[in-house]
Order: structure tokens, then C-alpha cells, then sequence
């Protein structure tokens, strides 16, 4: 008898537990694509990023390097296809004069990186090395000019220096300077955190000025397809959102910026590796808001754009913690653990799901600052548990977004709760199905059902990137911690899929 009731008892429960997490994709409702650029990338003059990790200059016979590039880097950045890379900033963007980095090296002059190190830039890496590292990683450039320093003129210069093709004085200069070809950068941001470092402004002012700088870059940008990017909001200020939306008209904008973070606290930022769980819960919160923010901005996007022409431009997103102890402050150079993992696949999912409106995102920053994917220390490089998630997640890419019904069971801590799992799917044009689930909760592993509508379901295969600690993270010394593996936690049960995914891990699975 006690034994007929501990077996009811526990069937009971393992029902219970296997229902605790219910997905149900919409395969035949696929519609929108997920822009690849929403796997966008950020390079700014900050600390370790462009010098030392992306450049290390045409002269250096101890890093193996093309033109100055680092071939380890542009290599393993290619295999995660980046479609766009953002440069030269963030804030330092709006002090660049570009003219200063054009030209024979030698005779360019230096200025004072002001924002971040207060140390000497000696404008090595400029345009022309900004767009050959585009052309080595096969990805399409994303350029922020300088609204808060610079001059319309400038900017409309700089436009015409890289687009034009007719008889004109940048063309001559470009040409001077051994570029036969224009390059034709398509992505121009006209400013950045207008709000903020770049020129603490009104939004109402920005709006006219933006206007202004809009008019000059489209006439010298003369017919090349361009992308103009306004100065966005930050987080959940959507009365900056309201005033550009209300003020520039649809017809000089086609996106529209959103920077959001996730730090816990702007004054206590707290480690990048030795952190505890209540931290980690607070970090996530702020991640998952990432959500919420969106939907907010869209919303009001939507009442003055309700065809969705303009794109919301993630430009700025990731996790923000205390740099590493004795590094440069002004640098921003952190580690990266598997809390970071949950932070990427979570927002990716998020902007999977958003993509209607979301047409691109930028990871701050690619190289040595903040949520970088790589890290570098002279000739050594390493690959962050941020670099597997979007290794893992480079299916998505111009896919179609399948609609997903999440229902989640929470991660509580204390009495505070989040949704323990994330996900997002799409189906690419061979008609390929992928679904990218991640766990986040901090001990339990979470059995998830899934059910799939539109579509026979064979087989399953996958990969899943965990680790035995959520502090766990890649050092020069053992670079290969955290990395991904074929992932066994999948079966099929009739005509569902029943899923067992690890705390703290993130899992990518297609569908045959
Ligand atoms: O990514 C670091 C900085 O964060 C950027 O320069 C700025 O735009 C933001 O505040």
C-alpha cells in the first residue's frame, strides 16, 4: 500500500515537474525575418579594443596579422558571421574628427582620448583600417558620426569621402589617399547618447539638429542606399523616443537607437567573476528588462510610425561590471562567465521575438571592453562564453521568427521572481527549424515540453553551452572551460519533445 502511494505520489509529481515548462511553436506562422543585424557587433577607442585587440599595426612581427589586423581575431569573428560592426563609439565618437585619422600615418596627429583613459590616440587606426577590417571580416560597416562636436559639414564630408563616386573633392582626397573605389557604407549613426557624452542635449533640440545633419549627409551621400541612425534613448526613457518620433519626419530616419545595460547598480557594479547568487539574480533582472524596455519603445514607435518603417537599433547592450583589478579604469576590460552566457542568450531570444521591429543590435564591445566575445593579452586570445552563445544563435540570421508560446516556471530568490526559461525559434529557408532555450535559473535543471504545431517532427539535434559554476569563464591559461557540446537532453514523446536543460545553460536544437 505505501508503496502504491509513493508510486502515485511520484508520478504525480514527475507529471507535475514535466509540466512545469510548456512551449508551443507556430511553425506555419512564421512571417517576419530576424535581420541578421540584430548579430551586430560594437568596436569603440576604448581601452583594449581597437589597439591591441582588433589592430596591432602593419609593422608587428610577434602577432601574425594582415594590414595590421589580428589574424586570430578576424578569424574567429568570421565564424560567427558578424553581419555589421559599429565604430569608432559610443561616446568617443563624438570628438572624432575623422580627418585627423586619414592620410600618410606618420604625419596624423594625436589627441587626448578624453572619454575613456585619458591616454594618447595617435589616429593609426582610422577610416580606411576601419574599413579594410570590414572588408577582412566580410561584415558591413556601421559608422557613428559626431553630432555633439563636430560639424554638419564634417559629417556630410566624411559621407562623401567613403560614398561618392563623381568628381567631387573627397573623392579626390580618398583617392590622394589610395582608394580608388568608394566603399559605400550604408550605416550611419548621427550621433550617439545625444542625451548624455554626446552633448547633453535636449531631445528637443537633438530632433532639429538631427534634422539638420540628416538633410546635408542624404545630399552628399548622393543616391548611395544609406541607413541614418538617430541618437536613441537609454533603457526605459521613452519621452526621448516620443519627442524624435514626434519631431523628425519618417523620411530622414530609418532607425531609431536604444542602449540598455545590464548593470546592477551604476555606482556598485559589482565583479565580473566572484560574484554571488543574489547578484547574479540582479543582474538578470535588469537583463530580462531588455524586454519590457522594447515593447515600451515600440509602442510608441507604433503610434507614429504604425508600418513599421523605422527600426529600433539596439546599438548598445550587454553586461556592465567592476573592470578587472589593476586594469585601467577608463579601460572597461572585464571578465566574462556563464552569467554573461544567460545575459546574450536571453536578449538574443528577446530580439528574436521583437524582430519586427528590431532591426539591429550591437554587443558592447566585441574585443577587451565590457561583454566582449574576445579577449586578448598580447599574441594569446581566448573565446568568452559570450562568443558560444553566438556561435550557437548564428542560425537565427535572416530566418524566419516562429511565434512562440512560452510558459515558464519562475526562478525565485527570496521573494522575488523571474521566468527561469527564455526562448526564441526560427525556420531559415531550406526550411530548417532551430529553437534557442536558455535556463536561467541558478540551481535547478528545468524539464521542458515541447509542443510543435505546422510540422512533422524526426529528429532532434543540438548543442548546449554549461558549465559546473556560474562563475565559470575562459583564462589565457585555460582557454577551453566553458565551451559547447552535443546536447543529449532531448526525446521525442509522440508528438512532442521533451526537453531536460541544465541551470545556467543555453541550448540551441533544430529540428529534422
Ligand atoms: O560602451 C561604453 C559606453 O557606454 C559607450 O561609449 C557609450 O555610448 C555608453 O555609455
Amino acid at each position: 500500500m505505501k508503496f502504491l502511494q509513493t508510486l502515485i505520489v511520484f508520478s504525480c509529481l514527475s507529471t507535475t515537474l514535466l509540466a512545469q515548462n510548456q512551449i508551443t511553436l507556430n511553425v506555419d506562422l512564421a512571417e517576419h525575418q530576424i535581420s541578421r543585424h540584430i548579430y551586430g557587433h560594437f568596436s569603440e577607442h576604448l581601452g583594449r579594443c581597437i589597439y591591441g585587440g582588433f589592430y596591432v599595426g602593419e609593422n608587428n612581427e610577434l602577432i601574425p596579422n594582415n594590414k595590421g589586423m589580428r589574424t586570430d581575431v578576424v578569424n574567429a569573428l568570421k565564424k560567427l558571421n558578424i553581419p555589421n560592426l559599429r565604430w569608432p563609439g559610443g561616446c568617443f565618437a563624438d570628438t572624432y574628427h575623422w580627418k585627423d585619422g586619414i592620410g600618410v600615418k606618420e604625419k596624423r596627429p594625436t589627441i587626448v582620448n578624453t572619454w575613456w583613459g585619458g591616454i594618447t590616440e595617435d589616429n593609426s587606426f582610422g577610416t580606411h583600417e576601419f574599413l579594410e577590417l570590414c572588408q577582412q571580416l566580410e561584415t558591413a560597416p556601421f559608422i557613428s558620426g559626431n553630432v555633439g562636436s563636430g560639424t554638419v559639414q564634417e559629417l556630410a564630408d566624411w559621407v562623401q569621402y567613403t560614398n561618392a563616386d563623381h568628381k567631387s573633392p573627397m573623392t579626390k582626397l580618398r583617392i590622394e589617399n589610395g582608394q580608388k573605389d568608394p566603399w559605400n557604407v550604408k550605416y550611419w549613426g548621427l550621433g550617439n547618447e545625444a542625451w548624455g557624452c554626446g552633448g547633453n542635449m535636449r531631445a528637443e533640440y537633438y530632433a532639429d539638429l538631427y534634422r539638420q545633419y540628416a538633410t546635408y549627409l542624404t545630399a552628399a551621400a548622393k543616391g548611395s542606399d544609406i541607413y541614418r541612425i538617430a541618437a536613441g534613448s537609454s533603457s526605459g526613457d521613452v519621452k526621448w523616443t516620443e519627442v524624435l518620433m514626434k519631431n523628425i519626419p519618417l523620411k530622414l530616419m530609418e532607425g531609431i537607437s536604444l542602449h540598455h545595460y545590464a548593470v546592477i547598480d551604476w555606482s556598485a557594479k559589482g565583479p565580473s567573476t566572484t560574484f554571488e547568487e543574489d547578484i547574479y539574480f540582479k543582474t538578470m533582472t535588469k537583463a530580462l528588462a531588455m524586454d519590457d524596455h522594447i515593447q515600451a519603445h515600440s509602442n510608441i514607435m507604433d503610434k507614429y510610425d504604425p508600418e513599421k518603417k523605422v527600426g529600433l537599433i539596439v546599438d548598445e547592450w550587454g553586461g556592465w561590471y567592476e573592470v578587472e583589478p589593476e586594469t585601467n579604469p577608463g579601460f572597461l576590460y572585464q571578465q566574462n562567465t556563464m552569467r554573461d552566457a544567460m545575459i546574450a542568450g536571453t536578449t538574443l531570444n528577446t530580439f528574436n521575438n521583437h524582430c519586427e521591429r528590431v532591426k539591429m543590435a550591437n554587443l558592447a564591445q566585441t574585443i577587451n571592453v565590457l561583454q566582449a566575445v574576445i579577449l586578448t593579452d598580447k599574441e594569446k586570445m581566448l573565446l568568452t562564453p559570450t562568443y558560444h552563445v553566438l556561435e550557437l544563435y548564428k542560425v537565427h540570421q535572416d530566418a524566419k521568427m516562429i511565434p512562440i508560446h512560452v510558459k515558464s516556471a519562475d526562478y525565485q530568490l527570496g521573494d522575488k521572481r523571474l521566468k527561469a526559461i527564455s526562448a526564441s525559434a526560427s525556420v531559415n529557408e531550406e526550411g530548417k527549424v532551430h529553437i534557442s532555450l536558455v535556463n536561467i535559473h541558478a540551481s535547478t535543471t528545468q524539464e521542458v515540453r515541447v509542443a510543435v504545431r505546422g510540422m512533422e517532427v524526426n529528429s532532434i539535434s543540438g548543442r548546449i553551452l554549461t558549465a559546473d559554476r556560474l562563475q565559470a569563464h575562459n583564462t589565457f591559461d585555460a582557454p577551453n572551460t566553458v565551451q559547447t557540446s552535443d546536447f543529449d537532453g532531448a526525446k521525442l514523446d509522440g508528438e512532442e519533445i521533451l526537453l531536460s536543460i541544465p541551470a545556467f545553460s543555453v541550448v540551441v536544437f533544430a529540428l529534422n
